[in-house]
């Protein structure tokens, strides 16, 4: 039995890293998925989902513009006729700046696209879930990072502690009406954020994580899927920790 059967997701940041995995992973479950991203690339990577016979769809969506998750969600129930999950997973990275070499433009852009994003695909999510009156699933990605600092990362510290609570705030004000806020906080993963970095610098964030090693974008896709599902009926404002014993020490 496949596990979304029927439902309709949004994906924002769905074309790369661990917003891909989640794509291909709730089509394989069932879902029918709109890939929101503002990359080039994400419409020739749905295109290509599409010869396959998969049902999806790409919306050109800038998370961080109140129009384009406006139009995002209209158009997730023009083609498919209602949304059931929203996966606000859209978001940049950080290379690491002390604070007195950080401009205010780049503080405002972090809390742009990896905060207001997030409150905004869940804001007009949630319109339309109460719209339908039939319950929904949200799942915000976070990070450990919005649960510990690390040193030049503030503004992706600060950003991402926000979700974490945003997450909490709004899984709480809408639990009675079966929409379910949740959140997964990967570790450290590869994927194309991390293509900045040293290899020196790698292996010290693999020895960061406990487990060994860095995660993979499909073990943070599975844990999406888990939030997502009906398998986590019970499970309200939690933001559940998929970083391989980062947090745990
Ligand atoms: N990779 C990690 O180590 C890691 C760890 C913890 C949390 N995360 C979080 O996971 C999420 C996905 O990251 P990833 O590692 O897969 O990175 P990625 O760079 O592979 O993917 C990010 C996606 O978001 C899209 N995007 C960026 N800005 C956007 C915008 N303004 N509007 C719409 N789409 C936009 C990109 O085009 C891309 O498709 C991010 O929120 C990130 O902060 C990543």
């Amino acid at each position: 039995m496949r596990k979304l059967e029927g439902k309709v997701a949004i994906v924002t940041g769905g074309s790369s890293g661990i917003g891909k995995e989640t794509t291909e992973l709730f089509l394989a479950q069932g879902a029918k998925v709109v890939v929101a991203d503002i990359a080039k690339q994400a419409e020739v990577y749905v295109e290509g989902l599409v010869k396959e016979g998969k049902e999806a769809i790409f919306v050109k969506t800038d998370v961080s513009k109140e129009e384009d998750i406006q139009n995002v969600v209209n158009e997730a129930v023009k083609h498919f006729g209602k949304l059931d999950i929203m996966i606000a997973n859209a978001g940049i990275g950080h290379p690491g700046t002390p604070i007195k070499d950080y401009t205010l433009s780049q503080w405002q852009q972090m809390m742009d696209i990896n905060l207001t994003g997030v409150f905004l695909s869940n804001k007009y999510a949630i319109t339309q879930m109460q719209k339908q009156a039939t319950g929904g699933a949200i799942v915000n990605v976070a990070s450990i990072m919005g649960h510990t600092g690390r040193d030049g990362l503030a503004s992706y510290n600060a950003a991402k502690g926000g979700v974490v609570n945003l997450t909490r705030s709004l899984g709480v004000s809408h639990a009675k009406e079966g929409i379910r806020v949740n959140a997964v906080n990967p570790g450290f993963v590869e994927t194309p954020i991390l293509s900045g970095a040293s290899s020196a610098a790698l292996d010290h964030l693999i020895s960061l994580h406990p487990i060994g090693r860095l995660g993979r974008s499909e073990e943070i896709a599975n844990a999406i899927l888990f939030l997502a599902s009906d398998d986590a009926s019970f499970i309200v404002g939690t933001n559940l920790m998929v970083d391989g014993g980062y947090t745990a020490i």
